[in-house]
């Protein structure tokens, strides 16, 4: 990896160039975006759940999906991770990664490569992130399939955007068709379709409730070890509940 040796001045120009950015980076004293609505953003939300990843990462090797400027893959290389590749699907983005890296001096790879190709890789990580992607996506669940069909070795780092009821409840194997009275209960597994814009976003598309979010991860197979914050699960690669899987990619019956 080539080092690059900026001045205050360089560097913040070639953000300006960059720019606009998601992630609110600290590149030598100069922040990518200063003026995030989340504030000092993803620092704040990370140090909420820091705690869970292992400490160390010597040996294990990183999956970054939808990274963005990079600001978790970096994090894990800082936490000695043998390897690291961020996938994202807008090339700005990765564009913006891959200075950043450079600056941090971090042997980071970036790759275009959407969330729906990454059986192209042909190799499992001991750690998949899947951070504030699944309700930027048509086909979520199909997403989480092929993250567990394909990447997913042991844990998987999972944040999503939840709406609606927060409760959890029990839920039961088997519902009698003529019993609806689940469907009006709040808790109930919901994912909100966005048809226009949440948020002015127009890439913003199904929005689980807390217990959407929790079901959907069981259903693929990942079991949650943690919980850290409201949005964010630490999992790790289970039995699919239902051994064929869902509908991708055997497509068949549910058993
Ligand atoms: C809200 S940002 C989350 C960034 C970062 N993971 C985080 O948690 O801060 C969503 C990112 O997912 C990327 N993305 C959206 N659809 C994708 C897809 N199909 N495959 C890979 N990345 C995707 C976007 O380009 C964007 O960088």
């Amino acid at each position: 990896m080539k080092r690059v040796s900026l001045s205050t001045d360089e560097i913040r120009r070639k953000v300006d160039a960059l720019g606009p950015w998601f992630h609110n980076l600290d590149l030598h004293g100069v922040p990518t975006a200063p003026s995030h609505f989340l504030g000092d953003y993803p620092a704040v939300k990370w140090q909420n759940f820091a705690e869970v990843v292992p400490e160390s990462l010597k040996g294990k090797t990183v999956l970054d999906i939808g990274c963005n400027a990079g600001f978790y893959a970096m994090e894990m290389k800082r936490r000695g991770a043998d390897r690291v590749l961020g996938l994202d699907s807008r090339d700005e983005y990765l564009a913006q990664a891959r200075f950043a890296a450079e600056v941090n001096d971090l042997d980071v790879e970036f790759r275009n490569l959407s969330v729906y190709d990454v059986g192209k890789l042909g190799e499992t990580f001991d750690l998949v992130i899947f951070m504030g992607v699944l309700y930027h996506l048509r086909h979520p669940l199909l997403a989480l399939d092929l993250i567990y069909e394909h990447v997913a070795g042991d844990m998987m780092l999972f944040q999503s955007m939840q709406r609606g009821s927060t409760r959890t409840a029990e839920l039961d194997q088997n519902y009698d068709f003529w019993t609806t009275d689940q469907f009006e209960s709040d808790e109930f597994p919901k994912l909100h379709f966005i048809e226009h814009r949440y948020a002015d976003d127009p890439t913003n598309w199904w929005i689980p409730n807390r217990n959407c979010a929790e079901a959907m991860l069981r259903s693929a197979g990942f079991v949650i070890t943690a919980h850290p914050e409201s949005e964010v699960y630490l999992c790790r690669r289970g039995k699919r509940p239902q051994s064929d899987g869902a509908v991708y990619p055997a497509g068949r019956s549910r058993g």
